[in-house]
C-alpha cells in the first residue's frame, strides 16, 4: 500500500502547522504502511544518459568480438615523466572521413601505489564550444571534484618505470610497493589492465563500453510542414547519427524541463574485476553489503545502482535506488585479495553490475571456471577520473582510499555516547524535563537534540520566543552534567522580509542561482526559501560568521550542529532537489556538482564551529556536525545517519548492513534512527533497536513529529531496564569505542567491521552482513532483528575460542553457533586473543567518566596469549595532536604468564602535562577469561609499575579464580592492581 504524503507533515507556514499536524497524525493512524513514491524518481529508462549508456553497452555486447570500441590512444602522443603518463585518446566519430575527437588522457602513478586515470575533452578544456539558450554555465567539464574530495596521498611515484611494446601496441608502467604493480595500457582500442604480482586484477574498457559524449552543436532538423529557416530552425542538413537523440538537448521529468545548454555530455566505462565474485561499497543503498547484479535474473535487480543524492521519502529496502549520500568507491574481494576503485565524479552516476561465469575451456563442463564481476559506470557530465587501488587486503584498500579522501574525524568523546532526539522537543522546559527524567531513572546520555520547531517560524539562527524563552538556561542545565545540545540548521533560508539572515544572503549574493543567473527560489520547511551556495568561499565565510556567539543569539559552547536536507531537498524541485541547470559559484551547473553539494554545507559548518570555538579562551574544541547528505571526504567533517527509516523489524535489520557498508566506504561514523523514524515501534522492537544501536558508531534515538513519545524511561518494565542496560553497556565500552575511532582516524579502519574485512580468507563469510566486529577488540555482536527471537545464529569464521560476553559460555569456531538471546540479552561474543578496556562505573554522561578507573578484560585465545589497545585523550580538544594522549598496548603472554602495558605513543609538547592530569587514573580490575586451572590455589599476583626513575618496585594484588562449569569458561579476577593507566607496568601471574 502507498503511504500518504501528508504523513510527512511538511508545514509550509506556521499558521497551518498545527492543523496540518493534527490531520497528518490522523491520516498516519489510518495508513500505517509506508512506501516510496517510485513515480517521483527516475528509473534508468527515464534518465536520458542512463538509457543511452545502457543501450550503448547492449549494442557493444550484441556485437561481441566484432565490436570495435572507437577510442584509440595515439601512440605518438604518449609521454612519461615523474610518474605521470600523458597522451591523447582519439574518438572516431565518422569512419568515412576519419573524423576524431581529441580526449586528453593522464595516468598518474602515486608513491602510495594508487594509480589514477583522468580523461577530459580538449575542445571543452579550451572553451571552444557554444552553449545554448545564452547559458552562463562553464564550458569545461567539471574538474574540481578533487578540490573537495582529495586531501592527501598525491605524492607522485618516483620509481614508476615505463616500457613500450610496439608489437602488442601497448605501453607498460611498473609501479607500486616493490614494483609489484603493473598497468598495461592498450592503445587500440584503448583499455588498461592493472596487475598485481603478474595477475590481472582490474580491466578498464575490456567490454568496450567506454563512452565520452563529446560536445557537438545542435543541428536543427526541419519540422514537417515548415520551411527551413523558419522559427529559428537552422538550414543545416540533418545528419543521421543513428543514435537516440531524443534526450540530448532537453529532458523533462515530473513537470520540470532540464535545458541542457551543453547537450549530451555523459561519460562511462566498464571496469571488470576478473576472478572476483563479491563487490562492496558505492554507499548509500539499502540492499545487501555484497552488491547484487543489476541486469535482471532471479534475485537480482533490474536497475543499476544509482548515486544521485536525494531526499527519498519513505525509502524502500533491498533496492538500488539512490539515497541521501554517495560514495563512488567500490571494493572487489575474493579469497585473500581485495582491490578497489574510486570514481571521482560529482554528477548523477549509475553503476551496473554483472557477475559473469567464465568457464575454464569449452570442454571443462564448467569445472575450473570462475566468476568475473563486470561493472559499468556512467555519469551525466564531468570527467572520467578513476583511482585504482590494488590492495592486497581490505585494510590496504580502505587505507589507500582514506589516505586520499581523508580519515574519519576523531570526534569529541560525547559524540560517541548516546544522543536523545525527536522531532521535536517542544519547549526549553520540555528539554529540561527530559534531562531530569534521564537522571531520575539513572539512564546515561550525552546529547539532547532540537529539530526544526525550536526556531521562530523555521528561521535558522533564531529561537521561538514563546516556546524557547530561555535557551541559555536550558544549555546551562545540560552543561551541569557535561551534556550537550545539538540544534538543526538547514541550508534553505526562509524568504521573509526583515529576517536578517536572508537579507544578508541576498544582498551579498551568496545563494544558488537559476540558469539565468538570478537567485533561485524553491520550497522547503519554511515555505519559500533560498539556498546558501557553499561552493562559494565568500558564502562559507559569511556562514562562519553566523555561528559566532554574538550572531547566533543564546548559543552556548555546548551547542553543536545538525545539517539536514542538504542533498539539497527542495520540495517542489525535480526529484525533490534542485534543477540541474541551476548555477553555483564559478558558474558550474548544479548537474556537475550535485553529489558534492551536501558535503560543502557540512564543510562550511565544521569551519564555522572551529572559528566559533577559536574565539573561546580554552583550548580549541573539536566540532561536531551531523549530516544527512555526503560524498567521499565527508568523513573528515562529522557523522552521518541513514535518514528517514521506519519503525519496523526489517528496517532494523537493514540498518546493520547499511552501517557496515559505510564503514568499509571510509565513513564509519554512521548510525540509523534508533526506534525507527516513521511509525511507533512496539516495546519489543524499541528494546531490540536500542540493543542494536549500542553497536552503531553513531547512537541516536530519533522519531517523526507524529509519533508517540518514546524516551527510554517511558517504555516501562521490562523494557526501560533492558534499554538502560544496553546504554550502560555502551558507556562501559566507551574506551574500546574511542580506541576504534582513533584507529579509524589514523588508518581508515572501519569502526564496526564485516566478516570479510576481519577474515579476508574465509569465503563462507563474504556475504555476511548481519553481525559485526567492534574495531579490533574481538567483540562480535549479532543484533537481534526479528520479533520474538529467543536465540540467534552467529557465524564464527576461524578456529578460535569465542566466549559469551556476559556469562563466558564457550563456543569453539569455526562454524555457526546458536546463542541464546532472550529479550534482555544482546548476543555478543568475545574472540579469544584480545584484551578489551572498559570503564564500569555508571555515570550520567561520558564527560563525568573522564577520570574513572579502568577494567581490562583479557580473553585468552587458543594460543594462550592475548593483546589489546587503549587510546585516550581529553576527549574534546586538538591537544592530542601535540602529544596529549595515552596510547597503550596490553599483552598477555601464556608463556611467561605476564600481562604488560607498553607505550605506543610518540612524545609531543603536551604529553607530560596531559599524563600529569591522568596520574591518578588506575586499573581497578583485571578479568581473565579462560584462566588456567593451575591458578585454582593462587590468591595473589605480583604487580610492578615503572616508577619516576624507571624503578619497578613489586607489590601484590589479590586474585580469585572461578572454575569452569556448565559450558562456561573458567575465569579469574585481579582486584585493584592499582597501576596507572598512563604508565608501563607488569602483572606477574607466575609469582
Ligand atoms: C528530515 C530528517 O531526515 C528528519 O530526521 C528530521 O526530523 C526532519 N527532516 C525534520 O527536520
Amino acid at each position: 500500500m502507498r503511504g500518504n504524503t501528508m504523513c510527512r507533515s511538511r508545514g509550509f507556514s506556521s499558521r497551518w502547522t498545527h492543523l496540518v499536524l493534527v490531520l497528518s497524525a490522523l491520516c498516519c493512524l489510518l495508513t500505517p504502511t509506508l512506501s516510496v513514491k517510485h513515480e517521483n524518481f527516475k528509473t534508468c529508462a527515464q534518465s536520458g544518459f542512463c538509457k543511452r549508456n545502457r543501450d550503448y553497452a547492449d549494442h557493444a555486447s550484441s556485437l561481441s568480438s566484432s565490436w570495435d570500441s572507437p577510442y584509440k590512444l595515439d601512440s605518438s602522443s604518449i609521454k612519461f615523466s615523474n610518474g605521470v603518463l600523458s597522451g591523447t585518446l582519439l574518438k572516431t566519430i565518422d569512419t568515412t572521413i576519419a573524423e576524431t575527437v581529441r580526449l586528453p588522457l593522464i595516468i598518474t602513478f602515486l608513491e602510495s601505489g594508487t594509480a589514477r586515470i583522468t580523461i577530459d575533452e580538449e575542445r571543452r578544456q579550451k572553451g571552444e564550444i557554444e552553449l545554448r539558450h545564452d547559458s552562463k554555465a562553464r564550458k569545461e567539464r567539471y574538474n574540481e571534484a578533487e578540490k573537495w574530495a582529495i586531501v592527501g596521498g598525491m605524492q607522485l611515484s618516483s620509481g614508476a618505470a615505463v616500457s613500450r611494446d610496439a608489437e602488442a601496441g601497448s605501453t607498460k608502467v611498473v609501479y607500486g610497493p616493490g614494483s609489484t604493480f603493473e598497468a598495461v595500457i592498450h592503445h587500440a582500442p584503448f583499455g588498461v589492465d592493472f596487475k598485481r604480482g603478474g595477475e590481472t586484477q582490474i580491466k578498464f574498457n575490456e567490454k568496450g563500453y567506454m563512452n565520452v559524449e563529446h560536445w557537438r552543436p545542435k543541428i536543427e532538423k526541419p519540422v514537417e510542414g515548415k520551411k527551413e529557416g523558419e522559427d529559428g530552425i537552422s538550414e543545416e542538413v540533418a545528419k543521421e547519427t543513428g543514435e537516440d537523440e531524443s534526450t540530448w538537448w532537453e529532458e523533462s521529468f515530473g513537470g520540470n524541463t532540464d535545458s541542457k545548454p551543453r547537450g549530451p555530455e555523459s561519460v562511462g566505462i566498464d571496469v571488470t574485476f576478473p576472478g572476483y565474485e563479491h563487490v562492496y561499497g558505492i554507499a548509500e543503498h539499502t540492499g545487501p553489503l555484497s552488491l547484487k547484479q543489476t541486469r535482471g535474473g532471479e534475485g537480482n535487480f533490474n536497475e543499476p545502482y544509482r548515486l544521485y543524492n536525494s531526499d527519498v521519502f519513505e525509502y524502500e529496502l533491498d533496492s538500488p535506488m539512490t539515497l541521501y549520500g554517495s560514495i563512488p568507491f567500490m571494493q572487489a574481494h575474493k579469497k585473500d585479495s581485495t582491490v578497489g576503485i574510486l570514481w571521482l565524479n560529482a554528477a548523477e552516476t549509475w553503476i551496473d553490475i554483472v557477475k559473469a561465469k567464465i568457464s575454464a575451456n569449452p570442454l571443462s563442463l564448467g569445472i575450473g571456471g570462475h566468476t568475473d564481476t563486470q561493472t559499468h559506470w556512467f555519469s551525466e557530465s564531468g570527467l572520467i577520473d578513476v583511482f585504482v587501488f590494488l590492495g592486497p587486503s581490505p585494510k590496504d584498500v580502505v587505507r589507500s582510499y582514506s589516505e586520499l579522501t581523508g580519515y574519519t574525524q576523531l570526534p569529541q568523546q560525547f559524540a560517541i555516547g548516546y544522543h536523545q532526539c525527536r522531532w521535536n522537543y517542544v519547549t526549553d522546559e520540555d528539554v529540561r524535563d527530559v534531562d531530569r527524567k534521564f537522571d531520575k531513572h539513572s539512564i546515561p546520555y550525552d546529547v539532547i537534540w532540537l529539530d526544526i520547531e525550536y526556531t521562530e517560524g523555521k528561521k535558522y539562527f533564531t529561537w521561538d520566543p514563546l516556546t524557547f524563552p530561555d535557551p541559555l538556561g536550558m544549555q546551562k542545565q545540560l552543561d551541569a552534567h557535561d551534556r550537550k545540545l545539538v540544534a538543526i540548521i538547514d541550508p534553505h533560508i526562509k524568504n521573509e522580509g526583515g529576517y536578517g539572515v536572508v537579507d544578508e544572503l541576498k544582498s551579498k549574493d551568496l545563494a544558488v542561482h537559476n540558469k539565468d543567473d538570478t537567485i533561485y527560489e524553491g520550497w522547503c520547511w519554511p515555505g519559500s526559501s533560498y539556498w546558501i551556495d557553499c561552493f562559494s568561499p565568500s558564502a562559507r565565510k559569511w556562514w562562519a560568521g553566523l555561528f559566532q556567539y554574538a550572531k547566533f543569539p543564546s548559543s552556548a559552547p555546548n551547542l553543536f550542529i545538525w545539517n539536514d536536507m542538504n542533498e539539497p531537498s527542495v520540495f517542489n524541485g525535480p526529484e525533490t532537489t534542485m534543477p540541474k541547470d541551476n548555477l553555483h559559484h564559478g558558474h558550474w551547473e548544479h548537474r556537475d556538482v550535485h553529489n558534492i553539494n551536501g558535503m560543502t554545507l557540512i564543510n562550511a559548518t565544521y569551519e564555522a564551529l572551529l572559528s566559533r570555538n577559536k574565539a573561546e579562551e580554552k583550548s580549541l574544541r573539536r566540532p561536531f556536525v551531523l549530516t544527512r547528505s555526503f560524498y567521499s571526504g565527508s568523513q573528515r567533517l562529522g557523522a552521518m545517519w541513514t535518514g528517514d527509516n521506519q519503525a519496523s523489524w526489517d528496517h532494523l535489520a537493514a540498518s546493520v548492513g547499511m552501517i557496515l557498508s559505510m564503514g568499509i566506504s571510509g565513513f564509519p561514523f554512521a548510525g540509523a534512527d534508533v526506534g525507527g523514524f516513521f511509525g511507533n515501534p512496539s516495546k519489543e522492537l524499541l528494546t531490540r533497536w536500542y540493543q542494536a544501536g549500542a553497536f552503531y558508531p553513531f547512537f541516536r534515538g530519533h522519531a517523526h513529529i507524529d509519533t508517540r513519545r518514546r524516551e527510554p524511561y517511558l517504555a516501562g518494565a521490562p523494557s526501560t531496564e533492558i534499554i538502560t542496560q544496553a546504554l550502560r553497556l555502551r558507556y562501559s565500552l566507551l574506551p574500546a569505542w574511542y580506541t576504534a575511532f582513533h584507529q579509524a582516524s589514523t588508518s581508515g579502519t572501519p569502526i564496526v567491521q564485516p566478516n570479510y574485512y576481519v577474515h579476508p580468507g574465509d569465503e563462507k563469510g563474504f556475504a555476511i552482513d548481519d553481525q559485526l566486529y567492534l574495531g579490533n577488540t574481538g567483540l562480535l555482536a549479532k543484533p537481534v532483528t526479528s520479533e520474538g527471537a529467543e536465540s540467534v545464529d552467529i557465524y564464527l569464521a576461524d578456529a578460535e575460542t569465542y566466549y559469551d560476553y556476559f556469562d563466558f559460555t564457550t563456543y569453539q569456531g569455526p562454524g555457526t553457533k546458536t546463542v541464546a538471546a532472550p529479550l534482555e540479552k544482546i548476543p555478543i561474543l568475545m574472540q579469544g586473543g584480545h584484551i578489551i578496556p572498559r570503564r564500569e562505573r555508571p555515570r550520567r554522561s561520558s564527560g563525568l567518566m573522564k577520570f574513572d578507573p579502568f577494567t581490562l578484560v583479557v580473553v585468552l585465545g587458543n594460543s594462550g596469549d592475548a593483546e589489546g589497545e587503549l587510546y585516550l585523550d581529553d576527549g574534546e580538544s586538538f591537544e592530542y595532536e601535540a602529544g596529549a594522549y595515552i596510547h597503550r598496548k596490553f599483552a598477555y603472554s601464556g608463556t611467561t604468564l605476564t600481562l604488560s602495558s607498553e607505550d605506543l605513543s610518540i612524545e609531543g609538547k603536551k604529553t607530560k602535562q596531559y599524563l600529569q592530569t591522568m596520574m591518578d587514573v588506575r586499573v581497578e580490575k583485571i578479568i581473565i577469561i579462560g584462566a588456567p586451572e593451575s591458578w585454582k590455589t593462587k590468591s595473589e599476583v605480583g604487580v610492578s609499575e615503572e616508577g619516576a626513575n624507571k624503578s619497578t618496585p613489586v607489590k601484590k594484588a589479590a586474585l580469585s579464580w572461578h572454575a569452569a562449569s556448565g559450558g562456561k569458561a573458567a575465569w579469574a579476577v585481579v582486584r585493584n592492581p592499582a597501576v596507572a593507566i598512563g604508565k608501563g607496568w607488569k602483572v606477574d601471574f607466575a609469582s
